[in-house]
């Protein structure tokens, strides 16, 4: 296969003075070149370190058989494993009578640390209106069953929530990651529809210790107490990957909400209002019972307000639950009112939701956070296992029963 850089490479070659030149000075568009490993235990994109653009895209399936279904993961699972690689999807030029197979908008970027993570929603096992069309509503996974319940501080846009399958996108350069949405968009054509599309800009959590804690819109550190790739198996297979002996085995749950922050409100809240909403110090994200960012809070000391954020979302008040937290911002013009259109991608993976996630989200009724908030999108998503070595498509073991 062509990797993307050798074949721009090629190509200038043939250009004259003049257009080496001009491609030369396309060709350093990427942050990162590593190459994100592709198969394994587990889909990428869940422990890979948090890169810093994302694009989310849910389809509905519109093909009504199973071979479809298998058909259009397959061809996104080859397409998958050569992006991430860095390579176009197919020989460019192979033949000058049919479209190009790769649209050819990322030749000359490097791979950019795309990682490519594959979920199914609810409605691909069993449809609301159109049953059982795969033959796999006995196959879903009890957690995935209900999705999450209702919340408060929810004014849900259900066309910007759900669908039959969810495709997260990340990577350090947003060419590559735009590239590789059209790439998934352009082969599902007759097979599913886009249902919809949600960017995200800078990574709100770290998933590895090398990373520094970044921050979100309201300007505070997020992320700081988070799952990380170094953590032993035992606590992974704990509270973040499926292991019941299931198809599902080494896969996770996507539980996903769209939150969007009143940023005129909180800035002009003062500093002192700020901190308590979260427990944390603004500046170092140190808990305000004392220490630095690191330093595990102290909930009984009087600078803790039980209402905070960290007060209620931690693990040692919600029975041990923890969840591997990798969002990222969003910000999207401004509202009727003038403010700015702005939140956070909230997205965390767990080995079950019901017992990680949902208990955890329902104690944000008593948050502080939630008067400066609204939740506006939600999803849940089965992301199968790694596709290992021989496997075909992203989550076989579902169809191989
Ligand atoms: C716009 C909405 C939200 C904002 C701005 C926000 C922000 C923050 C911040 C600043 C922290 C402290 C630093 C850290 O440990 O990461 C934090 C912690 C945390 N948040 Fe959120 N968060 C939001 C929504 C949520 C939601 C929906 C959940 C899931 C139910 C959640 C779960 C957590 C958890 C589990 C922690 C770590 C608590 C700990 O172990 O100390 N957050 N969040």
């Amino acid at each position: 296969m062509i990797s993307r850089r050798s074949f721009l490479g090629a190509g200038a070659l043939g250009l004259g003075a003049a257009g080496l030149g001009f491609g030369a000075a396309r060709l350093t568009p990427s942050a990162s070149s590593e190459p994100v490993p592709f198969r394994g235990q587990h889909q990428s994109g869940i422990l890979t370190p948090a890169q810093q653009q994302m694009i989310l895209v849910a389809f509905d399936m519109t093909a009504t058989l199973r071979e479809d279904l298998i058909d259009l993961l397959t061809k996104w699972t080859t397409a998958a494993e050569r992006m991430q690689a860095g390579e176009l999807i197919n020989t460019p030029k192979a033949r000058r009578d049919v479209p190009p197979d790769d649209t050819g908008e990322a030749m000359g970027y490097s791979a950019a640390s795309l990682s490519i993570t594959f979920g199914f929603g609810a409605s691909l096992f069993e449809h609301s209106t159109k049953g059982d069309r795969y033959q796999l509503a006995h196959r879903m996974p009890e957690p995935l069953r209900g999705g999450i319940p209702r919340m408060s501080a929810e004014y849900l846009n259900q066309d910007a929530s759900h669908g039959d399958l969810i495709i997260q996108i990340c990577g350090e350069d947003p060419m590559v990651v735009l590239h590789a949405l059209h790439q998934f968009k352009r082969i599902a054509f007759g097979l599913a529809s886009v249902r919809w599309v949600q960017l995200g800009y800078g990574r709100t959590s770290s998933t590895s210790e090398d990373q520094e804690t970044p921050r979100n819109l309201f300007g505070f550190k997020d992320g700081t107490s988070n799952i990380v790739a170094e953590e032993p198996d035992s606590e992974l297979n704990k509270h973040l990957w499926i292991s019941d002996g299931s198809w599902a085995d080494g896969g996770s749950y996507l539980c996903l909400r769209k939150i969007k922050m009143m940023m005129e409100v909180w800035d002009e809240l003062s500093l002192d209002t700020q901190e308590n909403v979260f427990g944390r110090d603004k500046n170092e994200g140190a808990p305000l019972s004392g220490g630095e960012e690191f330093t595990p809070p102290e909930f009984q000391h009087p600078a803790m307000d039980p209402k905070s954020h960290v007060t209620l979302m931690h693990p040692s008040n919600n029975g041990g639950a923890r969840m591997l937290r990798r969002g990222y911002n969003y910000t999207e013009g401004i509202d009727y009112l003038g403010r700015l259109n702005a939140g956070l991608v909230f997205i965390a993976y767990v080995a079950n939701p019901q017992t990680n996630f949902i208990p955890v989200l329902s104690r944000m009724t008593d948050d502080l956070l939630t008067e400066y908030i609204q939740h506006v999108a939600t999803g849940l998503y089965l992301v199968p296992g790694g596709i290992k070595d021989g496997d075909n498509f992203v989550g076989q073991a579902l169809f191989d029963a």
